[in-house]
């Protein structure tokens, strides 16, 4: 082998790279910023979904009570995000869109972050891969606009806007054509959006969110829509958990609220009967932020593990909260992992907590079979929560493992959660079965 390919072999570079000078060793270049903001882009702005949930997270941090998110063609063109936020002053404009600059930590603790964002990386970054506007005004100023395109920045100007901001984002990652190779169908998109945006509608109770749909132009069609919701943590979310995930969740889910040694645990975890067959329906929050984190869905996945066969997977919306000393945020370029200091306290109390819970609800559902209220999981009066065919007598009986849930009241209608839960519990004698 030549002595220059030898070379670019060691280098991983092909002997057609522009970087292989005559002295056959790389060269060191200082990339542009426009470079270097199109390559830190790539990691926060992964595709459209990412972009929407760094708009709406600065609309919740900015303290909005409602944000409106439009969207077209899969969020390729355009993605708009309203708010009545706080806003930004003529003057804050630029400096929003200046790499790490934020408002929200001056730098001198970065491990007690009580916001979504704190890099001052997601404006700039989607700057430098679409085009941005972004109109605001803060409470005593006028109304200014900023445009950003491709990372060059025009000078601000006066707008008309009564309050809040609106950020639009279009022609998403036309300063990086390779990205674009690598969207899924606009169908595939606009689901990712709509999973970003109602991860973060479970969080956020008390804001109101509306996703619409305006490609085919005009007022559009709206995707999702959750009102704000005011009263108790538990009211609120159970409420904003029935908008989100539906109302049969709601009714199947057990709520949840522990502490252990400075961690709370709270939300709402579903009867084993609500089982899903994949892990579609878990969502976990750590300090209000919505993460995926394999420890969290292992602990998850154990708190049931008595209650569930191995093909059934738990719906649950949980949330740690803790003092944020006790979890590192920054550990993920989307910001949608985190770090415990002691992971083992957060797994701990999961498991301990939901299967509590669970065994809980199966002696609630023993001890008053007959009874109108079984525990907190009846359905309501008059529902008929499943298709499921009624015992002559009018009850109707449902099950799961373990002997946990067993009967229906008259008038009322369950099911069971697998086929094989159902021939179990019939083996064991425990249940009698609708059409048995
Ligand atoms: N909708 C908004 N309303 C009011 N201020 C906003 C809004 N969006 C952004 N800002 C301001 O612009 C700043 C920069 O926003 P940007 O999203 O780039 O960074 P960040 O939110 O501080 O951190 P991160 O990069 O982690 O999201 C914010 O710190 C905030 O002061
Ligand atoms: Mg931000």
């Amino acid at each position: 082998m030549a002595e220059s390919d030898e070379a670019a072999k060691f280098s991983g570079m092909s002997s057609q790279d522009p970087n292989i000078g005559d002295t056959h060793r790389p060269t060191i270049r200082q990339l542009d910023d426009s470079a270097i903001n199109r390559i830190a882009a790539g990691e926060v702005v992964e595709r459209p979904a990412s972009a929407v949930k760094e708009l709406v997270e600065n609309a919740i941090d900015a303290g909005a009570q409602r944000i409106t998110i439009e969207i077209a063609e899969g969020g390729k063109t355009p993605i708009r995000v309203t708010d009545d936020g706080c806003g930004m002053t003529p003057e804050d404009l630029p400096l929003a869109l200046s790499r790490h600059a934020t408002s929200k930590i001056d730098g001198s603790d970065l491990l007690n972050i009580h916001t979504f964002g704190f890099r001052g990386e997601a404006l700039p970054s989607l700057g430098a891969v679409g085009r941005l506007t972004i109109t605001s005004r803060a409470a005593g100023h006028e109304a200014a606009q900023i445009r950003v395109s491709g990372g060059k920045m025009d000078p601000v100007r006066p707008a008309g806007l009564r309050a809040g901001t609106i950020v639009e984002l279009s022609d998403l990652f036309y300063a990086t054509p390779a990205r674009l190779k690598f969207m899924r169908t606009d169908r595939a998109e606009s689901q990712a959006i709509n999973d970003v945006v109602k991860r973060l509608a479970m969080a956020e109770p008390s804001v109101g969110f509306t996703l619409r749909d305006v490609s085919g132009g005009g007022e559009g069609r709206v995707t999702f829509r959750a009102d704000p919701l005011t009263g108790d943590l538990f009211d609120a979310l159970h409420g904003r958990l029935a908008a989100v995930l539906g109302r049969e969740f709601a009714e199947n889910a057990l709520r949840i609220d522990a502490t252990r040694d400075g961690i709370r645990l709270f939300g709402y975890a579903a009867l084993p009967t609500y089982s899903r067959g994949a892990a579609v329906a878990q969502f976990l929050f750590v300090n209000s932020r919505p993460v995926k984190d394999k420890m969290l869905t292992g602990a998850l996945r154990g708190a049931y593990f008595d209650f569930l066969s191995r093909d059934r997977h738990p719906a649950a919306a949980l949330f740690v909260d803790c003092d944020p000393t006790l979890v590192d945020v920054n550990v993920h370029p989307a910001k949608s992992e985190v770090r415990f200091r002691d992971p083992g306290l957060a797994r701990g109390l999961i498991v301990s907590a939901l299967r509590h819970a669970l065994a809980e609800a199966g002696h609630r559902a023993s001890t008053t079979v007959a009874g109108a209220t079984l525990g907190g999981y009846a359905p309501r009066s008059g529902h008929c929560q499943w298709r499921a065919s009624r015992l002559s007598d009018g009850s109707c009986v449902f099950g799961g493992q373990n002997g946990l849930l067993c009967r229906a009241a008259p008038g009322f209608c369950a099911r069971a959660a697998t086929t094989r839960h159902r021939r179990v519990c019939r083996a064991a004698g425990r249940v009698q079965w609708a059409g048995d």
